[in-house]
């Protein structure tokens, strides 16, 4: 009996949110295998489906998502990969996932580009994935469904270049307002780079955060947040810059 797997890691949810779009086309039963807090080895079975969705960090996909990631292998696993992006760059981020997933002995068959609201910039592509996109993505899934009763692996070339280009930290500041926190210590147990101390979560290990949004956005209270200039003084440019729409592309 086949099984979907859903692989992700989604920091603002929206990664997950597609990836469950994707699935929700499959009659079969689904499980979850999130990577924001899963961090070992798994073999997934030849008649496994997994569909792996990962967020676009600076033209790549997250650093310790990859590391993660490579530590799940297939036996000829058919897979099915997405990266999901703030309506900014893809750059070699699709590219970099197809080729992990290759190099583990996944057979991908598809793979696809989504937008989604920017976690960092929140003027951009706001209510993203909308109800079009979720209907370009529905027929994406029944197509995958197609290939994989054709036994059919991904045929299209996916756009970028190796090497892929080098990972960048962003330089903006993550803050915690103390006078709100309510010491509930939700952000300590999702921040998948353990940057947030046990002891202190108003305080924040900025060389081990990767900026990636997940406490911010689980913080009930709304407590942490991006601050400082260099954040404030790019935020109405990149806005600006990416303001308009860019459309999901999908590879079969
Ligand atoms: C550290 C960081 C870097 C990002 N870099 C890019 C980028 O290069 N291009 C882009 O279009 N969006 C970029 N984004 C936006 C995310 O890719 C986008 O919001 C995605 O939907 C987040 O997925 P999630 O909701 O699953 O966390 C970045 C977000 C973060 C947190
Ligand atoms: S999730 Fe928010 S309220 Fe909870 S400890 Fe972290 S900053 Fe404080
Ligand atoms: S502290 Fe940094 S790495 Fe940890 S969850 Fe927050 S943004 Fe992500």
């Amino acid at each position: 009996m086949k099984k979907i797997i859903k692989v992700f890691f989604s920091p603002s949810g929206t990664t997950k949110k597609v990836v469950g779009k994707i699935a929700g086309n499959f009659k079969q039963e689904k499980e979850n295998c999130d990577l924001l807090n899963f961090d070992s080895e798994r073999e997934f079975g030849e008649n496994d489906i997994v569909i792996v969705g990962m967020p676009v960090f600076a033209g790549r996909i997250p650093k310790t998502a990859s590391e993660r990631l490579s530590k799940l292998t297939g036996n000829n696993t058919k897979a099915i990969a997405v990266v999901n992006y703030g309506n900014a760059h893809v750059t070699d981020a699709l590219l970099e996932l197809v080729d992990i997933l290759k190099e583990n002995n996944f057979d991908v068959i598809a793979a696809a580009s989504t937008i989604s609201h920017h976690s960092i910039f929140d003027g951009v592509a706001v209510g993203r994935p909308d109800s079009s996109d979720i209907e370009k993505i529905n027929e994406f899934a029944q197509k995958c469904i197609e290939k994989i009763e054709s036994g059919e692996s991904l045929q299209s070339e996916i756009p970028g270049n190796r090497p892929y280009t080098d990972y960048k930290q962003l330089p903006f500041v993550i803050s915690c307002d103390e006078t709100v926190c309510a010491f509930c210590y939700d952000c300590v147990s999702i921040c998948p780079e353990h940057a947030i101390p046990e002891e202190d979560p108003v305080d924040t290990d900025l060389d081990l955060c990767s900026r990636c949004t997940a406490c911010i956005h689980i913080c009930q209270e709304d407590a942490r947040m991006f601050t400082g200039e260099a954040f404030e003084s790019k935020k109405p440019a990149f806005e600006q810059a990416n303001s308009e729409r860019k459309e999901p592309e999908f590879y079969l």
